[in-house]
């Protein structure tokens, strides 16, 4: 494929986002006119040949003043961290005209984004994701964040990149189960979108995903996100499937499942809940859990872990006083639409948990 440029704009600020070959060399080329650059990444990415070639371009481009390595994962998320990080942005002696380039998957680009909206009051940062996920969700949008020992992304801001560079590249070295984690949230855009529905069903099972699938997804996050920057409305669309998933993310104490995984128990739930409600007929859920079910990922959690999720989401960051809004689906047409801010009354919610909590799939 050749890249593809999707313009991103969020309220005044517009930005590219690049799905394509060519990424390492794209980076290199924002590096131009910057007095210093610091690529921050964690050990895992920069050792795979991607990783690598980023690295070699912007040290080409000759104003690489800093190669920073994050801790792995959810670890490298932390104040901690955003402290060690800033020092060695200072000891290298970058300004507020220096360019961050977060290179990694979800972990790295929020943790990255977050060091350039708080250095010197903020700096200029690009996002080049290295997983699925990153690539079609987290290094999207602008939301940048660290975890506290509370709560995940507790301590964050909205700071959109400069770009984004997408290279299809960098999934060959991505662990199966990161991939399919990303297809978690491929299937949700595909929810949203049930055109997209058939093909993704079809790339999730074959564990490949096409450029132009890619491309669908960073769009249809791109276009949400335009026409709702702050999360007042609309872009609570992307939530579907995540307010059920999260109680599931952290009823497995965040190792049990992965975000994508959680997520694709989630989008069952909302199918089903939404079935419950009398949105949506049989038909749809049984489409979308074949989906799920063909990409390898969850579609039903055990019982008592079931029951420990629906206590957990009450917890969730999104909740509002009145109580837990949905993002659900509604029958129209030969397809569905998605709907925000839904109440569903407790015996539905409690009727869902136990058919999720139906199987130790
Ligand atoms: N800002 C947002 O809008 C937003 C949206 C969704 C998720 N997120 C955040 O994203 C994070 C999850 O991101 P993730 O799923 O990408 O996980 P991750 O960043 O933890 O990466 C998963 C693992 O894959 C490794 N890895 C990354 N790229 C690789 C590659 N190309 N080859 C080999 N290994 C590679 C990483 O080192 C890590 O071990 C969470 O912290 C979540 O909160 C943010
Ligand atoms: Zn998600």
């Amino acid at each position: 494929m050749s890249a593809e440029t999707i313009e991103a704009r969020q309220g005044d600020v517009r930005y590219p986002v690049r799905v394509g070959p060519g990424a390492p060399e794209a980076a290199a080329a924002l590096a131009a006119g910057r007095d210093r650059v610091a690529l921050v990444s964690c050990a895992r990415v920069l050792r795979t040949p991607y990783g690598k070639q980023v690295a070699a371009a912007l040290r080409k481009a000759g104003n690489l003043a800093l190669v920073h390595r994050l801790p792995d994962g959810e670890k490298g998320k932390t104040l901690a961290e955003l402290e060690r990080s800033a020092v060695r942005l200072l000891r290298a002696g970058a300004s507020r005209r220096s360019l961050v380039v977060g290179l990694g998957g979800g972990a790295v680009t929020d943790a990255a984004g977050f060091l350039a909206a708080t250095f010197m009051r903020g700096v200029d940062w690009a996002a080049v994701p290295t997983t699925l996920l990153a690539m079609v969700d987290a290094a999207i949008g602008g939301k940048t964040a660290v975890n506290v020992p509370l709560a995940k992304n507790a301590v964050g801001a909205f700071h959109p990149p400069v770009a984004v560079l997408a290279d299809p590249a960098s999934l060959a070295t991505l662990p199966a189960r990161e991939l399919r984690s990303g297809f978690g949230e491929v299937l949700k855009y595909a929810a949203l979108r049930p055109d997209l529905l058939g093909e993704a069903a079809t790339q999730a099972r074959a564990g490949a995903i096409s450029g132009a699938l890619l491309t669908a997804c960073a769009r249809a996050k791109v276009e949400v996100v335009a026409r709702d920057p702050l999360e007042k409305g609309e872009r609570k669309l992307l939530n579907l499937g995540h307010t059920y998933g999260h109680g599931v993310e952290a009823a497995g104490g965040f190792s049990r499942y992965t975000h994508g995984e959680a997520v694709a128990v989630g989008l069952c739930f909302a199918f089903r809940l939404a079935a419950r409600l009398g949105r949506l007929g049989p038909l749809a859920v049984a489409e979308l859990e074949e989906a799920v079910r063909g990409a390898g990922l969850p579609v039903r959690v055990p019982p008592a872990l079931a029951r420990r999720a629906r206590g957990l989401m009450a917890t969730d960051k999104k909740r509002t006083a009145a109580g837990l809004r949905w993002v659900l689906p509604r029958a129209e047409g030969a397809g569905w639409k998605v709907d925000w801010d839904v109440t569903a009354g407790e015996d539905a919610i409690r009727a869902t948990v136990a058919e999720i909590g139906g199987g130790a799939a």
